[in-house]
């Protein structure tokens, strides 16, 4: 197993949220929900890199991308195996109609990615942030599954990986791009701050969305409620007849 040259550390964002991420996954279903979500991602992630290898013209950097796309395909798989471990192990009474699309702050970020669009240094540059975002958000959830051995055996095992990602895609980075490769960084920093922001303003619109609807459900149906109540009342019960204008023949539908 590979060991990183660079010991990433969990950044402080990711520090502070700790006990949200112990809360998240202390509750077996919703940690089988992030597992699934998990292994998504990174086999994903796996395929977006094998199309990287298919596109660089740098043969070391062929070679890098598909051991790392083998990399996060088998992450991905440890991700599902384990996400069948733990559901197997529930209780059959525990209520399993859990929904699969619980929100997860992902590990990569890597389905932001348009490969034909990247140059090997801004590649490089983008792998490097998302690789050592994983490695940071990688290490709180290792630390957190105190009550979850198997898991944690799982994040601590792909930790190991993600440095050596993080690690390999800067010292490359530094390679091809000696004069730029600041540059390529900063960019990158921007761009994932940017969908950052696209994604919490989403999701804080489809949140004021849900909010706006409920006050209208409780403000405004009300009083149309009401008068239909009201009109119901006035209507005299059972078949009564109707005026003869009304009650032509059936010949013609209105
Ligand atoms: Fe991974
Ligand atoms: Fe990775």
């Amino acid at each position: 197993m590979r060991s990183g040259r660079l010991h990433a550390r969990a950044t402080t964002f990711d520090r502070l949220l700790k006990p949200v991420h112990s809360w998240i996954w202390g509750n077996v279903e919703r940690r089988v929900q992030k597992l699934l979500r998990f292994g998504e991602i990174e086999i994903d992630g796996g395929r977006d890199i094998l199309r990287a290898a298919e596109l660089t013209s740098d043969p070391v950097l062929r070679r890098l991308y598909l051991e790392h796309a083998i990399d996060e395909f088998r992450h991905g798989l440890m991700f599902r195996q384990r996400a069948g471990s733990v559901l197997r192990e529930l209780p059959l009474r525990s209520n399993r109609t859990f929904q699969l699309d619980w929100p997860s702050a992902g590990g990569h970020g890597l389905d932001d990615l348009q490969i034909e669009k990247e140059t090997d240094g801004s590649l490089l540059a983008f792998l490097h942030l998302s690789e050592k975002a994983a490695a940071s958000r990688f290490t709180i959830y290792r630390d957190v599954m105190q009550h979850d051995p198997g898991t944690r055996a799982i994040f601590a095992e792909i930790l190991n990986d993600e440095r050596f990602h993080m690690n390999y895609t800067l010292t490359h980075l530094v390679r091809v791009a000696p004069e730029r490769h600041r540059r390529h960084l900063w960019r990158a920093r921007l761009s994932r701050l940017w969908k950052g922001y696209l994604r919490l303003a989403t999701a804080l619109a489809s949140a004021m969305g849900a909010l706006i609807l409920t006050i209208q459900y409780f403000t405004v149906l009300p009083p149309f409620a009401w008068l239909a109540k009201r009109a119901a009342r006035k209507e005299s019960p059972g078949w009564f007849p109707i005026s003869s204008e009304r009650n032509g023949s059936l010949r013609r539908q209105y």
